[in-house]
Protein backbone atom coordinates (compact mmCIF):
# COMPACT_ATOMS: atom_id res chain seq x y z
CA UNK A 1 0.00 0.00 0.00
CA UNK A 2 1.23 3.44 -0.88
CA UNK A 3 0.54 6.53 1.66
CA UNK A 4 0.32 9.67 0.95
CA UNK A 5 0.47 13.11 2.92
CA UNK A 6 -2.33 15.01 4.93
CA UNK A 7 -2.80 18.10 7.00
CA UNK A 8 -3.81 16.17 9.74
CA UNK A 9 -6.63 17.55 13.02
CA UNK A 10 -5.07 15.40 15.18
CA UNK A 11 -7.61 16.83 18.03
CA UNK A 12 -10.37 18.54 18.39
CA UNK A 13 -9.65 22.21 18.53
CA UNK A 14 -5.90 21.14 17.36
CA UNK A 15 -3.96 23.58 15.07
CA UNK A 16 -3.74 21.22 11.53
CA UNK A 17 -0.33 19.25 11.09
CA UNK A 18 1.57 16.84 8.83
CA UNK A 19 0.86 13.71 8.47
CA UNK A 20 0.77 10.10 6.69
CA UNK A 21 -1.88 8.13 5.68
CA UNK A 22 -2.55 5.19 3.29
CA UNK A 23 -3.77 6.04 -0.03
CA UNK A 24 -7.15 4.09 -0.51
CA UNK A 25 -8.49 2.18 -3.40
CA UNK A 26 -11.66 3.92 -4.12
CA UNK A 27 -14.84 2.34 -3.23
CA UNK A 28 -17.14 1.13 -6.61
CA UNK A 29 -18.98 4.77 -6.75
CA UNK A 30 -15.77 6.74 -5.81
CA UNK A 31 -12.78 7.51 -8.12
CA UNK A 32 -9.38 8.17 -6.15
CA UNK A 33 -8.58 11.92 -6.84
CA UNK A 34 -4.77 13.05 -6.70
CA UNK A 35 -5.63 16.75 -5.23
CA UNK A 36 -4.19 19.75 -6.84
CA UNK A 37 -5.98 22.59 -5.74
CA UNK A 38 -8.56 22.61 -2.08
CA UNK A 39 -10.56 25.75 -1.20
CA UNK A 40 -11.35 26.84 2.33
CA UNK A 41 -15.09 27.62 3.92
CA UNK A 42 -16.48 28.98 6.79
CA UNK A 43 -17.35 25.30 7.90
CA UNK A 44 -13.87 24.05 8.04
CA UNK A 45 -12.92 26.65 11.02
CA UNK A 46 -16.09 26.05 12.89
CA UNK A 47 -15.56 22.07 12.68
CA UNK A 48 -12.08 22.81 13.66
CA UNK A 49 -13.05 24.73 16.87
CA UNK A 50 -16.05 23.32 17.59
CA UNK A 51 -16.16 19.82 16.80
CA UNK A 52 -17.25 18.64 20.29
CA UNK A 53 -20.12 20.18 20.16
CA UNK A 54 -21.08 20.94 16.57
CA UNK A 55 -20.17 17.83 15.26
CA UNK A 56 -19.96 14.97 17.92
CA UNK A 57 -19.68 12.10 15.27
CA UNK A 58 -16.29 13.64 14.32
CA UNK A 59 -13.41 11.00 15.33
CA UNK A 60 -9.85 12.20 15.21
CA UNK A 61 -7.49 12.39 13.43
CA UNK A 62 -9.69 13.37 10.86
CA UNK A 63 -8.96 15.52 7.29
CA UNK A 64 -11.12 18.62 7.08
CA UNK A 65 -12.27 20.16 3.86
CA UNK A 66 -14.51 20.41 0.99
CA UNK A 67 -13.73 21.44 -1.42
CA UNK A 68 -11.74 19.14 -4.44
CA UNK A 69 -10.12 19.66 -7.73
CA UNK A 70 -7.77 17.41 -9.04
CA UNK A 71 -6.90 14.79 -11.54
CA UNK A 72 -8.49 10.72 -11.37
CA UNK A 73 -6.17 8.02 -10.58
CA UNK A 74 -7.68 5.19 -10.02
CA UNK A 75 -12.16 4.64 -10.60
CA UNK A 76 -14.55 2.75 -8.57
CA UNK A 77 -15.61 -0.58 -10.18
CA UNK A 78 -19.43 1.06 -10.31
CA UNK A 79 -18.39 4.36 -12.13
CA UNK A 80 -19.06 5.18 -15.35
CA UNK A 81 -18.63 8.68 -15.89
CA UNK A 82 -15.01 8.93 -15.52
CA UNK A 83 -11.83 7.79 -16.61
CA UNK A 84 -7.84 8.17 -15.75
CA UNK A 85 -6.30 10.65 -16.12
CA UNK A 86 -9.69 13.26 -16.14
CA UNK A 87 -9.65 16.79 -15.08
CA UNK A 88 -11.97 16.90 -12.18
CA UNK A 89 -13.92 19.08 -9.29
CA UNK A 90 -15.72 17.37 -6.08
CA UNK A 91 -17.52 17.94 -2.88
CA UNK A 92 -15.62 15.68 -0.36
CA UNK A 93 -18.18 15.13 2.72
CA UNK A 94 -16.05 13.21 5.23
CA UNK A 95 -16.92 15.35 8.27
CA UNK A 96 -20.32 14.25 7.69
CA UNK A 97 -22.24 11.95 10.11
CA UNK A 98 -21.66 8.30 8.85
CA UNK A 99 -18.89 9.58 6.47
CA UNK A 100 -14.91 8.67 6.78
CA UNK A 101 -12.97 11.85 7.95
CA UNK A 102 -9.69 10.12 6.60
CA UNK A 103 -10.70 9.20 3.06
CA UNK A 104 -12.96 11.90 2.39
CA UNK A 105 -11.37 14.89 3.55
CA UNK A 106 -10.17 17.15 0.95
CA UNK A 107 -6.61 18.83 2.43
CA UNK A 108 -4.76 15.91 1.19
CA UNK A 109 -2.75 15.03 -1.60
CA UNK A 110 -5.07 11.93 -2.29
CA UNK A 111 -8.67 11.78 -1.62
CA UNK A 112 -11.94 10.01 -2.67
CA UNK A 113 -15.11 11.54 -4.08
CA UNK A 114 -18.52 9.83 -4.81
CA UNK A 115 -18.88 9.61 -8.66
CA UNK A 116 -22.44 11.51 -7.75
CA UNK A 117 -20.81 14.78 -6.15
CA UNK A 118 -17.71 14.99 -9.03
CA UNK A 119 -17.73 16.61 -12.44
CA UNK A 120 -15.29 17.23 -14.98
CA UNK A 121 -13.23 19.88 -14.87
CA UNK A 122 -13.43 22.12 -18.26
CA UNK A 123 -10.15 23.26 -20.21
CA UNK A 124 -11.34 26.46 -19.47
CA UNK A 125 -10.75 26.25 -15.71
CA UNK A 126 -7.36 26.04 -14.15
CA UNK A 127 -7.81 23.49 -11.02
CA UNK A 128 -7.89 27.08 -8.74
CA UNK A 129 -10.97 28.21 -9.99
CA UNK A 130 -12.68 24.54 -10.02
CA UNK A 131 -11.95 24.47 -6.40
CA UNK A 132 -14.07 27.89 -5.46
CA UNK A 133 -16.99 25.79 -6.24
CA UNK A 134 -18.10 22.21 -4.51
CA UNK A 135 -19.52 23.46 -1.20
CA UNK A 136 -20.79 27.02 -2.75
CA UNK A 137 -22.56 25.67 -5.16
CA UNK A 138 -23.90 22.51 -3.54
CA UNK A 139 -25.30 24.65 -0.66
CA UNK A 140 -26.81 27.09 -2.85
CA UNK A 141 -28.61 24.11 -5.05
CA UNK A 142 -29.92 22.66 -1.97
CA UNK A 143 -31.44 25.81 -1.11
CA UNK A 144 -33.19 26.41 -4.25
CA UNK A 145 -33.77 23.54 -5.70
CA UNK A 146 -34.48 20.59 -2.21
CA UNK A 147 -38.25 20.73 -2.03
CA UNK A 148 -37.81 21.35 1.95
CA UNK A 149 -36.53 24.61 0.74
CA UNK A 150 -37.41 26.66 -1.99
CA UNK A 151 -38.66 23.49 -4.31
CA UNK A 152 -37.78 25.58 -7.67
CA UNK A 153 -37.11 24.03 -10.81
CA UNK A 154 -33.71 22.95 -12.42
CA UNK A 155 -31.79 24.49 -14.66
CA UNK A 156 -33.18 22.61 -17.86
CA UNK A 157 -36.81 21.74 -16.88
CA UNK A 158 -39.29 23.47 -18.72
CA UNK A 159 -40.77 26.41 -17.80
CA UNK A 160 -44.08 27.48 -17.27
CA UNK A 161 -45.11 30.30 -19.34
CA UNK A 162 -45.93 32.45 -16.89
CA UNK A 163 -44.15 35.00 -14.95
CA UNK A 164 -40.58 34.20 -13.86
CA UNK A 165 -40.78 34.65 -10.67
CA UNK A 166 -38.40 36.92 -8.42
CA UNK A 167 -35.65 35.06 -5.82
CA UNK A 168 -34.90 37.24 -3.28
CA UNK A 169 -30.51 36.30 -1.97
CA UNK A 170 -29.51 38.25 0.93
CA UNK A 171 -25.95 37.95 0.98
CA UNK A 172 -25.12 37.58 -3.02
CA UNK A 173 -21.63 38.27 -2.53
CA UNK A 174 -20.92 35.35 -0.47
CA UNK A 175 -19.42 32.17 -1.97
CA UNK A 176 -22.81 30.78 -1.49
CA UNK A 177 -24.97 33.60 -2.81
CA UNK A 178 -22.61 34.03 -5.97
CA UNK A 179 -23.25 30.33 -7.10
CA UNK A 180 -27.44 30.84 -5.83
CA UNK A 181 -27.65 34.21 -8.12
CA UNK A 182 -26.19 31.72 -11.17
CA UNK A 183 -27.97 28.95 -10.64
CA UNK A 184 -31.49 30.78 -9.90
CA UNK A 185 -30.26 32.54 -13.19
CA UNK A 186 -29.80 29.56 -15.29
CA UNK A 187 -33.32 28.00 -14.11
CA UNK A 188 -34.71 31.06 -15.39
CA UNK A 189 -35.87 33.26 -12.51
CA UNK A 190 -34.95 37.12 -11.69
CA UNK A 191 -32.52 37.96 -8.74
CA UNK A 192 -32.75 40.55 -6.05
CA UNK A 193 -29.80 40.68 -3.82
CA UNK A 194 -27.41 42.05 -1.23
CA UNK A 195 -23.99 43.19 -1.24
CA UNK A 196 -22.04 46.06 -0.40
CA UNK A 197 -20.98 48.82 -2.69
CA UNK A 198 -17.71 47.79 -4.01
CA UNK A 199 -19.37 43.97 -5.02
CA UNK A 200 -22.32 45.65 -6.73
CA UNK A 201 -21.08 45.75 -10.31
CA UNK A 202 -19.82 41.96 -10.25
CA UNK A 203 -22.88 40.08 -8.50
CA UNK A 204 -24.89 42.46 -11.12
CA UNK A 205 -22.79 40.93 -13.53
CA UNK A 206 -23.41 37.67 -12.34
CA UNK A 207 -26.77 37.97 -13.43
CA UNK A 208 -28.63 39.74 -10.04
CA UNK A 209 -31.04 42.79 -11.86
CA UNK A 210 -31.15 45.01 -8.68
CA UNK A 211 -28.54 44.85 -5.36
CA UNK A 212 -28.73 46.80 -2.22
CA UNK A 213 -26.15 46.76 0.28
CA UNK A 214 -27.08 44.87 2.81
CA UNK A 215 -25.84 47.25 5.39
CA UNK A 216 -28.46 49.97 4.86
CA UNK A 217 -30.70 50.86 7.19
CA UNK A 218 -33.01 50.73 4.78
CA UNK A 219 -32.09 47.84 2.67
CA UNK A 220 -35.27 45.63 3.35
CA UNK A 221 -37.45 48.64 1.82
CA UNK A 222 -35.13 48.80 -0.82
CA UNK A 223 -35.11 44.85 -1.80
CA UNK A 224 -38.83 44.80 -1.67
CA UNK A 225 -38.83 48.18 -4.12
CA UNK A 226 -36.57 45.93 -6.45
CA UNK A 227 -39.15 42.91 -6.55
CA UNK A 228 -41.48 45.79 -7.97
CA UNK A 229 -44.62 43.64 -7.35
CA UNK A 230 -43.36 40.46 -9.20
CA UNK A 231 -44.33 37.42 -7.93
CA UNK A 232 -41.21 35.93 -5.22
CA UNK A 233 -40.69 32.13 -5.09
CA UNK A 234 -38.61 32.32 -2.16
CA UNK A 235 -35.86 33.74 0.26
CA UNK A 236 -31.75 32.34 0.69
CA UNK A 237 -30.86 33.94 3.41
CA UNK A 238 -26.69 33.87 4.10
CA UNK A 239 -25.27 36.32 6.51
CA UNK A 240 -25.52 37.37 9.97
CA UNK A 241 -29.26 39.03 10.63
CA UNK A 242 -30.41 37.82 7.11
CA UNK A 243 -33.17 35.09 8.56
CA UNK A 244 -34.87 38.30 10.37
CA UNK A 245 -34.87 40.61 7.13
CA UNK A 246 -35.61 37.75 4.79
CA UNK A 247 -38.85 37.24 6.45
CA UNK A 248 -39.75 41.03 6.45
CA UNK A 249 -38.92 41.13 2.79
CA UNK A 250 -41.16 37.76 2.02
CA UNK A 251 -44.03 39.23 4.31
CA UNK A 252 -43.85 42.83 2.09
CA UNK A 253 -43.84 40.76 -1.40
CA UNK A 254 -45.86 37.94 -0.56
CA UNK A 255 -43.22 34.90 -0.71
CA UNK A 256 -43.90 32.34 1.57
CA UNK A 257 -40.99 30.11 1.15
CA UNK A 258 -37.25 30.60 3.51
CA UNK A 259 -33.87 28.85 2.96
CA UNK A 260 -31.84 29.36 5.69
CA UNK A 261 -27.99 28.71 5.88
CA UNK A 262 -26.26 31.40 8.49
CA UNK A 263 -26.46 30.44 12.24
CA UNK A 264 -28.23 33.56 14.07
CA UNK A 265 -25.04 34.15 15.79
CA UNK A 266 -21.44 33.84 13.93
CA UNK A 267 -18.62 31.57 15.60
CA UNK A 268 -15.70 33.17 14.67
CA UNK A 269 -15.36 34.90 18.27
CA UNK A 270 -15.71 31.13 20.03
CA UNK A 271 -13.57 29.45 17.71
CA UNK A 272 -10.51 31.62 18.60
CA UNK A 273 -11.21 31.62 22.54
CA UNK A 274 -8.24 29.16 24.68
CA UNK A 275 -10.98 27.17 26.27
CA UNK A 276 -14.90 26.43 24.50
CA UNK A 277 -16.84 25.97 28.32
CA UNK A 278 -17.62 28.04 29.50
CA UNK A 279 -17.87 30.93 26.55
CA UNK A 280 -19.84 28.42 24.30
CA UNK A 281 -22.79 28.10 27.04
CA UNK A 282 -24.49 31.86 25.62
CA UNK A 283 -23.22 31.63 22.04
CA UNK A 284 -25.18 28.24 22.13
CA UNK A 285 -28.42 29.22 23.73
CA UNK A 286 -28.54 32.47 21.82
CA UNK A 287 -28.26 30.17 18.74
CA UNK A 288 -30.66 27.69 19.60
CA UNK A 289 -33.39 30.63 20.97
CA UNK A 290 -32.71 33.01 17.72
CA UNK A 291 -33.20 29.79 15.46
CA UNK A 292 -36.63 29.01 17.21
CA UNK A 293 -37.95 33.01 17.50
CA UNK A 294 -36.71 33.34 14.08
CA UNK A 295 -38.90 30.02 12.77
CA UNK A 296 -41.84 31.00 14.95
CA UNK A 297 -41.71 34.73 13.25
CA UNK A 298 -41.46 33.22 9.81
CA UNK A 299 -44.12 30.62 10.71
CA UNK A 300 -46.87 33.19 12.36
CA UNK A 301 -46.36 35.00 8.98
CA UNK A 302 -47.56 32.15 6.49
CA UNK A 303 -43.66 31.23 5.90
CA UNK A 304 -42.06 28.19 5.50
CA UNK A 305 -38.49 28.50 6.65
CA UNK A 306 -35.83 25.48 7.28
CA UNK A 307 -32.27 25.28 7.94
CA UNK A 308 -30.08 24.60 4.53
CA UNK A 309 -27.37 21.74 5.03
CA UNK A 310 -25.14 22.18 1.73
CA UNK A 311 -24.13 18.31 1.76
CA UNK A 312 -27.17 16.94 2.28
CA UNK A 313 -27.51 16.44 -1.80
CA UNK A 314 -25.44 13.19 -1.26
CA UNK A 315 -28.26 11.45 -0.72
CA UNK A 316 -31.52 12.51 -2.61
CA UNK A 317 -31.76 12.65 -6.47
CA UNK A 318 -31.34 16.43 -6.62
CA UNK A 319 -27.51 16.25 -5.84
CA UNK A 320 -26.84 13.44 -8.95
CA UNK A 321 -28.33 15.17 -11.59
CA UNK A 322 -26.85 18.75 -10.61
CA UNK A 323 -23.44 17.09 -10.73
CA UNK A 324 -24.09 14.50 -13.49
CA UNK A 325 -25.73 17.08 -15.41
CA UNK A 326 -26.62 20.55 -14.65
CA UNK A 327 -22.89 21.35 -13.82
CA UNK A 328 -20.88 19.77 -16.32
CA UNK A 329 -23.47 21.82 -18.84
CA UNK A 330 -23.25 25.07 -17.33
CA UNK A 331 -19.38 24.42 -17.16
CA UNK A 332 -19.40 23.78 -20.68
CA UNK A 333 -21.41 26.53 -21.40
CA UNK A 334 -19.74 29.29 -19.32
CA UNK A 335 -22.36 29.99 -17.57
CA UNK A 336 -21.68 28.84 -14.61
CA UNK A 337 -18.52 31.28 -13.69
CA UNK A 338 -15.90 30.68 -10.96
CA UNK A 339 -16.87 32.70 -8.30
CA UNK A 340 -15.87 34.38 -5.37
CA UNK A 341 -12.83 34.42 -7.84
CA UNK A 342 -10.00 32.16 -5.96
CA UNK A 343 -7.46 33.97 -3.95
CA UNK A 344 -4.46 31.46 -3.92
CA UNK A 345 -2.35 31.83 -0.13
CA UNK A 346 -0.12 29.04 -0.51
CA UNK A 347 1.12 25.89 -2.72
CA UNK A 348 1.55 23.45 0.15
CA UNK A 349 -0.29 21.50 2.39
CA UNK A 350 1.36 23.49 4.94
CA UNK A 351 -0.35 26.56 3.78
CA UNK A 352 -3.61 25.14 4.73
CA UNK A 353 -3.94 26.43 8.39
CA UNK A 354 -3.14 29.68 7.43
CA UNK A 355 -5.93 29.15 4.64
CA UNK A 356 -8.54 28.66 7.42
CA UNK A 357 -7.14 31.55 9.94
CA UNK A 358 -7.50 34.00 6.68
CA UNK A 359 -11.00 32.64 6.15
CA UNK A 360 -11.80 33.17 9.33
CA UNK A 361 -10.44 36.90 9.91
CA UNK A 362 -12.91 37.71 6.87
CA UNK A 363 -13.30 37.54 3.40
CA UNK A 364 -15.22 40.02 0.81
CA UNK A 365 -16.17 37.92 -2.45
CA UNK A 366 -13.01 36.09 -2.34
CA UNK A 367 -12.12 32.43 -1.85
CA UNK A 368 -9.53 31.15 -0.18
CA UNK A 369 -7.38 28.51 -2.23
CA UNK A 370 -4.40 26.69 -1.73
CA UNK A 371 -2.48 24.89 -4.49
CA UNK A 372 -1.35 21.21 -4.17
N1 LIG B 1 -25.73 25.45 5.99
C1 LIG B 1 -24.77 25.06 5.16
O1 LIG B 1 -24.67 23.91 4.74
C2 LIG B 1 -23.75 26.09 4.75
C3 LIG B 1 -22.78 25.79 3.77
C4 LIG B 1 -21.90 26.79 3.38
C5 LIG B 1 -21.97 28.04 4.00
N2 LIG B 1 -22.89 28.26 4.97
C6 LIG B 1 -23.01 29.55 5.64
O2 LIG B 1 -23.41 30.47 4.65
C7 LIG B 1 -22.83 31.75 4.92
C8 LIG B 1 -22.02 32.17 3.73
O3 LIG B 1 -20.92 31.28 3.60
P1 LIG B 1 -19.86 31.57 2.45
O4 LIG B 1 -18.77 30.61 2.52
O5 LIG B 1 -20.62 31.72 1.21
O6 LIG B 1 -19.38 33.00 2.97
P2 LIG B 1 -18.17 33.92 2.57
O7 LIG B 1 -17.87 33.80 1.13
O8 LIG B 1 -17.08 33.73 3.55
O9 LIG B 1 -18.87 35.33 2.86
C9 LIG B 1 -18.14 36.52 2.73
C10 LIG B 1 -19.13 37.57 2.29
O10 LIG B 1 -20.13 37.74 3.28
C11 LIG B 1 -20.76 38.97 3.03
N3 LIG B 1 -21.42 39.38 4.27
C12 LIG B 1 -20.88 39.64 5.46
N4 LIG B 1 -21.83 39.95 6.36
C13 LIG B 1 -23.01 39.87 5.72
C14 LIG B 1 -24.35 40.08 6.12
N5 LIG B 1 -24.66 40.43 7.37
N6 LIG B 1 -25.33 39.90 5.20
C15 LIG B 1 -25.02 39.53 3.94
N7 LIG B 1 -23.76 39.34 3.49
C16 LIG B 1 -22.76 39.50 4.39
C17 LIG B 1 -19.61 39.88 2.64
O11 LIG B 1 -20.12 40.71 1.64
P3 LIG B 1 -19.52 42.15 1.32
O12 LIG B 1 -18.03 42.01 1.31
O13 LIG B 1 -20.10 42.46 -0.02
O14 LIG B 1 -19.99 43.05 2.42
C18 LIG B 1 -18.53 38.92 2.10
O15 LIG B 1 -18.30 39.09 0.72
C19 LIG B 1 -21.98 31.56 6.19
O16 LIG B 1 -22.78 31.93 7.31
C20 LIG B 1 -21.70 30.08 6.22
O17 LIG B 1 -21.46 29.60 7.51
C21 LIG B 1 -23.78 27.31 5.35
Amino acid sequence: MTSHAAALLSAPRAALTPGTLDTPAPADDEVLVRVRAVAVNPVDWVVQGTSRITYRWLRTPAVLGSDVAGEVVAVGAAVTRFRVGQRVLGLATGTDRGRDPLREGAFQEYTTLLERLTAPTPDSLSDEEAAVFPLGLSTAACALFQSPHLGLRMPGDPAPGTARGVVVIWGGSTSVGMNAIQLARAAGYDVVTTASARNAATVRDLGADAVVDHRSPSAVAELVAAVGGRPVVGAVALGAGSTDACIDVLTRTGGDRLAMASTPVALDALVCRRRLFPAMLPVFARIGLGTLRSTLHARRRGIRANFVWGSSLRDDEMGPRLWGEVVPRLLAEGSLRPMPAPLVVGDSLDAVQGALDRQRAGVSAQKIVVRL
